[in-house]
């Protein structure tokens, strides 16, 4: 089975088709970084006008780059939920259209398994693993016991952690998103120079808190001590605050799920830092630790056309009443 994929919940208009044979065909992600750069954030009425204007290129580009006209096309996967509702529509709508007029079986994706899935793309994992999932939106832990066997361990009670790297970041000086220029800066600084405060909550809790962290640094920052600390000391150690808490906690659910399979998804897995200390700490544990590559961390369509592929062609199909939902399916 051949699979478009179509992915517009947040600030990418990203489109590609995967076969369930020959494997990712190809993938294509406009991002609108450069729109949302000058407002320190996405904007959510901006970000639905360019996936307007992005949705149909970047489909064509996705099937010209596959080969792939309309007859090869067995079915088409599209994010549904969670997101921005007026971007998610953008995406809906457009491949309801195409699956009308070209005949073809509709898959409503969550967003959430499109990145819990998405390590699948390059590595084989055994059911059931345990995900981490971080990013701009959200940071949980999952059981995955198989397809569309999904249950969260845990979630974030305040900010998502991707969303503390951008805040961070924002406070520093730097540009949005500030995720990846933390992670650049924090090559040249020492993790240990700062002690920033890690909430573990209870020893046995799956959740997670990042909003006292961002209280500290904005204090640190407005100190005397931190007008003058070196920027890459500062990153570091803050990046080390997060990653350590993320690493632990994740090692921990998967040990009290007796599952020795830990699988790192979502934007924030591309950070170096956190997949270096994740494959030390899971190997000391003796944890099979199974990273996507970075661009298929961060929001992308082939994960969507991969889960779209193996739901579909389980007989799992949406009807034309599918909709877009704002806010996460998954509870704690
Ligand atoms: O999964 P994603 O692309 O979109 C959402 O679904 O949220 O994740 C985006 C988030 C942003 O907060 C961004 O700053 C963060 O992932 N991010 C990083 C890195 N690359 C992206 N955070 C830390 N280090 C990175 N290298
Ligand atoms: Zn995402």
């Amino acid at each position: 089975m051949r699979v478009l994929g179509i992915e517009s919940s947040c600030d990418e208009t990203a489109a590609a088709v995967y076969d369930r044979s020959a494997g990712l065909l190809s993938s294509v992600v406009s991002s609108q970084v450069a729109v949302h750069g000058a407002y320190g954030g996405v904007v959510p009425e901006l970000a639905s006008r360019e996936h307007l204007k992005s949705v149909l290129p970047v489909v064509e580009r996705a099937l010209l780059d596959a080969s792939s006209g309309p007859d090869a096309i067995d079915g088409i996967a599209v994010t549904a939920g969670p997101g921005l509702i007026g971007s998610l529509l953008v995406g809906l709508c457009f491949a309801k259209s195409l699956s009308f007029a070209w005949e073809k079986p509709l898959f409503g994706a969550d967003h959430l398994e499109s990145h819990i899935y998405a390590v699948f793309l390059e590595h084989r994992v055994e059911f059931p693993y345990v995900a981490l999932l971080v990013s701009g939106g959200h940071t949980s832990l999952f059981r995955v016991g198989g397809w569309g066997e999904v249950r969260q361990l845990g979630g974030t009670l305040d900010d998502a952690a991707g969303e503390a790297f951008d805040k961070a970041a924002k406070m520093m000086g730097f540009g949005y998103p500030g995720g990846v220029v933390i992670d650049r800066l924090a090559r040249g600084g020492d993790p240990a120079r700062y002690a920033f405060p890690r909430a573990r909550l209870k020893s046995d809790s799956a959740d997670f808190s990042f909003s006292g962290l961002k209280t500290a640094l904005r204090t640190f920052l407005a100190s005397p001590e931190g007008a003058a600390a070196r920027i890459e000391d500062v990153a570091a150690s803050f990046q080390e605050a997060i990653v350590e808490v993320l690493v632990e906690k994740a090692i921990g659910a998967a040990q009290r799920e007796g599952i020795p399979r830990l699988v790192l998804s979502g934007g924030v897995s591309a950070n170096s830092r956190l997949r270096a200390r994740a494959r030390e700490r899971g190997a000391a544990a003796g944890m099979e630790v199974s990273l996507p590559s970075r661009a298929l961390c961060t929001d992308n369509a082939a994960m969507v056309a991969l889960l779209g592929e193996r739901r579909l062609s389980a007989g799992v199909v949406s009807g034309p009443d599918l909709n877009a939902y704002a806010a996460s399916r998954f509870s704690r």
